[in-house]
């Protein structure tokens, strides 16, 4: 019996893994990876497939197949397909060390959260199959724990697992190994030891891990027992990796968070430094894992033969889809007449930029997340809103719209694509790249349909996964709704669900979501229920869980959907090639 037979692990989807990601990073090193809608992926270590079937359900095209050693995870896997009837993946119950090479090649190959947790030759094992089954321009994900970061994490683990060597039983081994680590949180902060070293830096350090442990999600004893505390946990520098990929015939790409493998998002002076210390492309992500300390890496791996561009050709972008949700702010210290705008993302990654096509494309962006557009579309978009704002430039703006004047067209596009690579190679946060349009919409159809992993989800879990494979809070009203959107119900059926439902559940329909702000005198009319169910709607439209391409064999059944694709933006009924 395997450790994960024992205790299945989490139960997650990860954004970083979907074949989009992988296809677009590729793409901009220059590779023609594989188209993603019908692409073949395979997951080694897949669990109960948590990560692989919303990916399938996502993209119908695709094939996928998982193996993983664990029987007990295959097995629920393998009736969550059968449940929610998804014909393209298979799971397969495989040690990845036996691996013959019968399923087949894939563009794409993720390995999530086990290269560090098995011991050579496994890890060897798990290079092979990379370099054997992938296409000729295929591209593999593997995830690993890194030093310097890890070393810090490893006084931690190893001190745990000393605490807990004689226990068996898995929950008590999780129980007293946070039992040990508040221990030491409270006992470095009560007194000054004599014999300390590094007292101030120690407590810290404690205390950040213990936050840590404390707010782990759901299934939190099973990622802490086998994130932390498994036999195996073997970090590497990320020389090292590369070093052993090479003796693979593997290379790296890039990592799949594109700006975390760079020294962009470090201060100027920092960056050039860096560089110049570093004798190889390799070694500037070796030295900028020193500068950060850095724990866990997403690289994704190409077969040695592929030739890798030295450079990111703009003209790529012209091929690609955008999304942002950066906020723009007046820059500090500009002159607003200069209009020099700072677009600030989620994470607090920075663009700055004074170029007007920029500034407008970007607001754009975020008008219609989590929408994608092309550059073309963000282009035109702006010079529309630019004509209505600036009348007296209209004339010249008009004649860049139309093609009427091409070098400023031209001059306008660089210039887009320059700040939307510069922002993207800082922070995926700041705007997103994409190969894909994404297969969800944010229209609300007659009779929406929402992702079907995620409707199971909601009766399991209060966050679901969304069409991008991100994990999405549901409100009660949402996590109520979510179930009932199969594409067969309108607005009209969905209000006499919930008025025929006499259980606890539908209580909350009854009461008003919120109460007026304390102090305000007029009375606010209590939403209708027609009005809670267009605003839960909306929320569940604006969070990517609505499935916005036609199924083989349910759009003709399902009027609702048919119909409304007329209104389907047009960057989205044809991706580009
Ligand atoms: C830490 S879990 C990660 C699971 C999943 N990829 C994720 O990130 O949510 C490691 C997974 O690798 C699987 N695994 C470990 N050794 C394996 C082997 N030799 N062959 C196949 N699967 C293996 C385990 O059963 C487990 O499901």
């Amino acid at each position: 019996m395997t450790p994960y037979d024992r205790v299945p692990y989490g139960g997650w989807s990860y954004a970083f893994t979907h074949p989009d990601v992988l296809a677009t990073v590729a793409r901009l090193r220059g590779i023609p990876s594989a188209p993603v809608e019908s692409c073949r992926v395979l997951e080694i270590g897949c669990a109960a497939g948590y990560n692989l079937i919303p990916m399938a359900l996502s993209l119908p095209n695709a094939r996928f197949v998982g193996i993983d050693y664990a029987a007990r995870q295959i097995d629920e896997g393998c009736g969550l397909v059968a449940q929610l009837g998804v014909p393209n993946v298979e799971l397969h119950h495989l040690d990845l060390a036996a691996w013959e090479g019968a399923l087949g090649q894939f563009d794409y190959i993720v390995a999530h959260g086990i290269y560090s947790w098995v011991a050579e030759p496994v890890r060897s094992a798990l290079l092979s199959i990379c370099r054997a089954a992938l296409t000729p321009n295929g591209v593999a994900y593997v995830s690993y724990n890194t030093y310097p970061g890890w070393h810090m994490m490893e006084a931690m683990r190893r001190m745990m697992l000393y605490h807990i060597r004689e226990i068996d039983e898995p929950g008590q081994r999780a129980a007293a190994a946070r039992e040990l680590i508040g221990f030491l949180v409270k006992a470095t902060g009560a007194a000054s030891f004599r014999l300390s070293s590094y007292p101030a830096a120690y407590e810290h350090l404690l205390n950040g891990y213990f936050h840590g442990i404390l707010n782990m999600p759901d299934r939190a004893d099973s990622l802490f027992l086998h994130d932390e505390l498994e036999a195996v946990n073997a970090p590497c520098y990320f020389h090292e990796f590369l070093a052993h990929a090479g003796q693979h015939g593997l290379t790296y790409v890039a990592d799949a968070e594109f700006g975390t493998g760079l020294p962009t998002s470090l201060p100027e002076e920092v960056a050039a430094n860096l560089s110049a210390m570093a004798q190889s492309d390799g070694d500037v992500g070796q030295y900028l894992d020193f500068v950060v300390n850095r724990t866990f890496r997403r690289s994704l791996l190409c077969r040695d033969e592929v030739a890798l561009s030295p450079a990111i050709d703009l003209e790529v972008l012209d091929r690609l889809y955008f999304a942002s949700h950066a906020r723009g702010l007046l820059a500090p210290g500009t002159d607003p007449e200069a209009a020099s705008v700072e677009f600030v993302a989620g994470d607090g990654a920075k663009l700055t930029t004074d170029h007007p096509v920029t500034i407008v494309a970007f607001t754009h962006l975020k008008s219609i997340w989590p929408r994608r557009a092309t550059l073309a579309e963000a282009q035109e978009m702006a010079y529309v809103q630019l004509m209505e704002t600036n009348p007296h430039l209209r004339a010249e703006l008009y004649a860049a719209l139309t093609g009427a004047d091409p070098e400023r067209q031209a001059e306008d596009r660089r210039l887009l694509a320059a700040n939307l690579l510069a922002a993207y190679c800082t922070s995926g946060e700041l705007v997103s790249f994409h190969l894909h349009p994404g297969s969800f919409t944010t229209e609300i159809r007659t009779r929406p349909l929402a992702s079907g992993w995620a409707r199971w989800e909601a009766s399991k879990r209060t966050t679901v996964t969304d069409l991008r494979l991100r994990r999405v809070a549901l409100t009660p009203h949402g996590r109520y709704l979510l179930p009932l959107l199969d594409g067969t119900r309108d607005a009209d059926a969905l209000q006499q669900v919930i008025e025929a439902d006499g259980s606890e559940a539908a209580a909350i329909w009854r009461t008003p979501a919120s109460l007026p702000p304390e102090g305000l005198q007029i009375e606010l009319p209590a939403p209708s229920l027609a009005e809670q169910i267009a605003e839960t709607l909306e929320q569940i439209a604006n969070s990517a869980l609505l499935w916005g391409w036609p199924i083989p064999g349910i759009d003709q059944a399902i009027s609702g959907i048919e119909s409304s694709f007329g209104r389907f933006p047009e960057s989205e009924t044809r991706p580009p090639t």
